[in-house]
């Protein structure tokens, strides 16, 4: 299976962190960001990436990671994000690379303590559809909220007011090849973006779409709060423990 990394957006949140660099390049503890999710792949055995960037600082992107091999990434490739269309836009930029198999995306301001083998593994036998990854967390009004009925996921619901569950709905998700003419049907949200959460719907509607809780923490880090809360989890237990 191939990987997806995206790290495009313009990182408004975190600025002036972000004026004049990339928030994926801004350090987490003792590495820039982007290390993180690369090796979140790497540990899951997902060694052939695609990197979509966007906003500045694009060819340092290139300087940093180069040909991967240091990372022990296969192979890599770049592209270029224009605008801040969203991360299902973002997403759209990768059909060619995928070639019609499954894929794993991760957002590049996404860290985890542990690892996505289980759910990789799982994901590989799955036929069809599409998976993700539920974490609990104490402000689920921040992120993609899953609604459940018992175990089942029956709708995911972009920053509620009101959260239906307990749980986030991760920055790490698996795909087979029908989420790009799912992403053709897709219009903006009121935010002006491609929604992920729109994509996830469209699968839980279809009946295609599975899900794994998470193991040990996770967070983003993307918001000066997450940044710092990202720096001491990762000072304290370290990250990517496989
Ligand atoms: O972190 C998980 C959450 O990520 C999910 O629970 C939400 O459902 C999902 O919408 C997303 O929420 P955010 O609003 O926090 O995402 P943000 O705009 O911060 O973007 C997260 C990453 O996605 C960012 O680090 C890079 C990538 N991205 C984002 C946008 C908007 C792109 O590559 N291009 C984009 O245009």
């Amino acid at each position: 299976m191939k990987g997806i990394i995206l790290a495009g957006g313009l990182g408004t949140r975190l600025f002036p962190l972000t004026k004049v660099t990339n928030k994926h390049l801004l350090p987490v503890y003792d590495k820039p960001m982007i290390y993180y999710p690369i090796q979140t792949l790497v540990n899951a055995g997902i060694t052939d990436v695609l990197l979509v960037t966007g906003g500045n600082s694009a060819g340092d992107f290139l300087r940093l990671i180069g040909n991967g091999k240091e990372l022990k990434l296969k192979h890599i490739e770049y592209t270029y994000q224009e605008g801040e269309g969203g991360i299902a836009q973002a997403l759209s930029l990768a059909e060619e690379f995928a070639d019609n198999g499954k894929i794993c995306i991760i957002l590049g301001d996404n860290i985890i303590e542990k690892n996505i083998n289980r759910a990789v593994e799982n994901f590989k036998k799955q036929a069809k559809g599409a998976k993700i990854i539920l974490k609990e967390v104490s402000d689920p009004e921040r992120f993609g909220v899953p609604v459940l009925d018992e175990d089942r996921i029956i709708a995911v619901e972009e920053k509620p007011e009101v959260p239906k569950s307990k749980f986030a709905v991760i920055g790490i998700y698996m795909f087979d090849n029908t989420v790009f003419d799912i992403i053709r049907t897709l219009k903006p949200s009121e935010r002006g973006e491609l929604e992920i959460t729109d994509v996830n719907n469209a699968y839980i509607k279809r009946g295609d779409m599975t899900y794994e809780i998470l193991d040990g923490w996770w967070t983003d880090a993307g918001t000066f709060d997450s940044l710092r809360i990202a720096t001491n989890l990762v000072a304290e237990t370290g990250a990517n423990k496989v």
